[in-house]
């Protein structure tokens, strides 16, 4: 007996060791690593996969911590993959859509570039006509991140962490972001942002996926039902930077106050339209509060997958696709059409550095920047 009770404690540690290697190998299996490709450089860039218990799954590069893939099921059940991007890591270095990526420092335009912080004006490159897009030539869908896999048995997340240094593409101070995507139970991809700066800067990170909710990427949104909870636009001039006024949407094609296809009006005689080729504007959300509000949804009736998107952010970019002109070959060979994915960029107003009425960018040191944005997938 005496024997037994000294051998105990062992038997314990043995079953707790045991059990633990059992049920972190099965938490790896929530993540699998992959090398995705090789840089001109040399360096390596890996595909993680997370999948959550329903067995959704979204593959992200640590190259522009793009979401390569993201697949959700239709309502039969059947799992498709909803996002537009690329077979392989050559064909993300030479893209210029931003498919998948996080875009920064700054989501969207600054006019000419430039702007004016703290008494000195800042010449940012110049990469959209005679304006600043998207963080520039270089942005953030264009480096190297680190990746962090946070192993979870229901919530599978990949941390990808990025320093920006003093100067890069003309913004002052050396930032750091780090972007948190989690492949929630409830089958969210939620993705949240931190940023710092060494520097006051401006700082307006975005996330870019074009989602065709068919998963069938010969068709195109404009049967796609979307609803956006806003009353306004920022109207824009026609190199599509914001003209710092506010616009009702009532009585507009741009009224998406209850769900509306995106096609109904796309093509009407409409100033804001004609600027835009289609869809390319900033809704102003309702009722901003800096909390995580359901800010806007799309439905796809052929599949019924429904999204719904949450964010703490004032403003949504809805781009109807209008560049994509099947030279973009992508996934599986197919040549992405005109109209064929939509995006959804949570953000704070184009051109805010340079329109006092919008809200503020500005990042000063010792402050945290912080970005919650999510995507539901369900079907109906
Ligand atoms: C954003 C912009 C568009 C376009 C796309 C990427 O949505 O507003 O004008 O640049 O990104 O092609």
């Amino acid at each position: 007996m005496k024997k037994v009770l000294q051998l105990c404690p062992l038997f314990i540690l043995l079953l707790v060791s045991t059990v633990y290697s059992m049920s972190n190998k099965e938490v790896l299996q929530m993540i699998e690593k992959k090398l995705f490709g090789k840089l001109s450089d040399g360096s390596e860039i890996f595909a993680y996969t997370l999948k959550n218990q329903n067995g959704m799954t979204a593959k992200i590069i640590n190259y522009g911590a793009i979401v390569v893939s993201l697949t959700a099921p239709d309502k039969n059940g059947k799992f498709d993959d909803i996002v537009l991007g690329y077979d392989n890591l050559d064909s993300y270095v030479a893209d210029n859509n931003y498919f998948g990526a996080i875009v920064g420092r700054y989501g969207n335009r600054i006019g000419k570039g430039k702007f004016l912080l703290e008494g000195k004006t800042y010449q940012l490159t110049i990469n959209n006509g005679e304006n600043h897009l998207h963080g520039g030539k270089t942005g953030f869908n264009k480096k190297v991140w680190s990746a962090e896999p946070i192993e979870s048995e229901t919530d599978p997340a990949l941390k990808l962490t990025y320093v920006s240094k003093d100067r890069e593409e003309g913004y002052p101070g050396t930032v750091t972001i780090t972007v948190v995507y989690t492949l929630t139970k409830n089958n969210e991809l939620k993705i949240e942002y931190t940023g710092t700066t060494d520097k006051t800067t401006i700082f307006n990170p975005t996330h870019h996926s074009y989602f065709n909710l068919s998963g069938n990427m010969n068709t195109t949104i404009l049967d796609n039902e979307l609803w956006i909870n806003a009353d306004k636009i920022t109207p824009v001039d026609n190199s599509l930077i914001t003209t710092g006024e506010y616009a009702d949407v009532a009585n507009t094609p741009m009224d998406f106050r209850s769900p509306k296809k995106v096609g109904k009006d796309i093509n009407a005689d409409f100033e804001q339209l004609k600027f835009g080729l289609g869809y390319d504007h900033n809704w102003v959300i309702n009722g901003y509060n800096k909390k995580v509000n359901k800010i806007a949804s799309l439905y796809e009736a052929g599949s019924g997958r429904y999204m719904e998107m949450y964010s703490d952010q004032p403003g949504v970019q809805f781009y109807s696709g209008n560049f994509l002109d099947g030279t973009a070959a992508g996934k599986k060979g197919v040549k992405y059409q005109h109209r064929s994915a939509l995006c959804l960029e949570a953000q704070c107003f184009p051109d805010s550095p340079n329109k006092p009425k919008f809200p503020s960018v500005i990042l000063k040191p010792g402050e945290v920047y912080k970005q919650t944005t999510i995507y539901k997938f369900s079907t109906k």
